[in-house]
């Protein structure tokens, strides 16, 4: 058996040794999904938020669940976390450009000291760690699709750089972890996922494209919209995660669905399948936002025998039920993206 074949076959099996998880930012939108998906395969978790963007609501049906902890704390600052701990997945920070754009130093401090912190407590407990970096490593690409190799074409002063450096960094830190002190340490690229939970006004085109056409409001459209982003389902993402944090891979490894959608093809499909009567309206593009985006998965497929299996029609609509059902009244209307200007007139297309 080579080496290959035994990594794939620890992979295989590695589940089930996590006894207990530390989940940074885990009252967030995938961090609530992760600590649901970890109690479910019967590993107790331990979440940590300081809620700058998360909400306590997204933990709610966790609450009271035997092995779940709550603790409210800034990773920022160092932290431990009471009992044992084999597996710490480090998914604080700020997620959104609004709100990223809206704590710019928070998020460099989360993606560097926070970074560090989450390191140092796996590191004390022997524990396996995952970083949740982000195809923003690969900023405006001129590598199409973005494979893990591709080194990135990201403005290091420009707005979004906030975000894009402070994962940059985070990736770096954890690289050098595991060669200082041989921390079992692993990086997932995470392209763009969407799913419930979102906030309607978190920025990201999914929830605000739900939020407009479910109020009857105009879509906003970036630009000419015919930029791509490739899209994700939640239980797709989580299920890359957790095969990753079961691996010995370092990484990094790309997760992301690699069908490519233009953002006047999601808008139009989120006004068919939510049945709304909005029209599209086109706003201005933010500055430096990418004009592709799409993920090559062939190490996730080949390493860890993952690929997702939700497509846009079935995960929008899953989407759009949770937020028929959820989204609290007023959270719909007609603002603009939030990291756009205001809209043009509205038109139909
Ligand atoms: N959702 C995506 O499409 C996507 C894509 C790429 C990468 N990611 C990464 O996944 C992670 C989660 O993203 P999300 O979409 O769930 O965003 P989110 O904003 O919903 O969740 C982030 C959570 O981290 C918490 N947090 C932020 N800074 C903190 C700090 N200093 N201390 C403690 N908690 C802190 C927030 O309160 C929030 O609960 C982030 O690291 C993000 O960069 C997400």
């Amino acid at each position: 058996m080579d080496e290959g074949q035994a990594r794939q076959e620890t992979a295989a099996q590695r589940p089930a040794r996590f006894r207990r998880a530390v989940v940074t930012g885990g009252a967030g939108f995938l961090g609530s999904h992760l600590c649901t998906a970890l109690l479910e395969q019967g590993t107790e978790v331990c979440c940590v938020d300081d809620f700058c963007t998360g909400r306590p609501e997204n933990t709610a049906h966790l609450s009271g669940r035997p092995g779940f902890t709550l603790i409210p704390a800034d990773v920022t600052e160092p932290f431990e976390v009471p009992g044992e701990v084999d597996l710490v997945l480090h998914f604080a920070s700020p997620a959104s450009p609004a709100d990223y754009l809206r704590l710019p130093l928070h998020t460099l401090d989360t993606g560097s000291l926070g970074t560090r912190n989450a390191l140092q407590l796996a590191r004390r407990h022997r524990a396996r760690f995952v970083l949740a970096s982000t195809s923003e490593a690969y900023g405006d690409p001129q590598q199409h699709p973005q494979s893990e190799t591709y080194w990135g074409h990201v403005n290091p002063v420009g707005p979004r750089s906030v975000y894009d450096e402070a994962k940059r960094f985070a990736e770096a830190l954890t690289c050098a972890e595991a060669e200082a002190h041989g921390t079992d340490t692993g990086i997932v690229r995470l392209f763009n996922t969407y799913g419930p939970r979102m906030r309607g006004h978190d920025g990201r085109a999914v929830p605000t494209f739900i939020r407009q056409a479910l109020a009857g409001a105009p879509l906003t459209v970036t630009g000419d919209g015919r930029q791509t982003r490739s899209l994700a389902y939640v239980d797709d993402t989580v299920r890359g995660i957790l095969a990753m944090a079961a691996s010995d891979l370092r990484g990094p490894v790309n997760i992301g669905n690699p069908d490519e959608i233009t953002m006047i093809e999601l808008a139009r499909k989120v006004i068919g399948l939510t049945g709304s009567s909005s029209v599209i309206s086109f706003i201005e593009r933010p500055a430096d936002d990418p004009a592709v985006r799409c993920p090559d998965i062939t190490l996730a497929r080949g390493k860890l025998q993952w690929e997702p299996r939700i497509d846009a029609d079935d995960g929008l609509a899953r989407t759009i039920a949770w937020f028929r059902e959820h989204a609290p009244a007023g959270d719909g209307g007609g603002d603009g993206a939030a990291a756009g200007a205001g809209p043009r007139p509205a038109r139909p297309v």
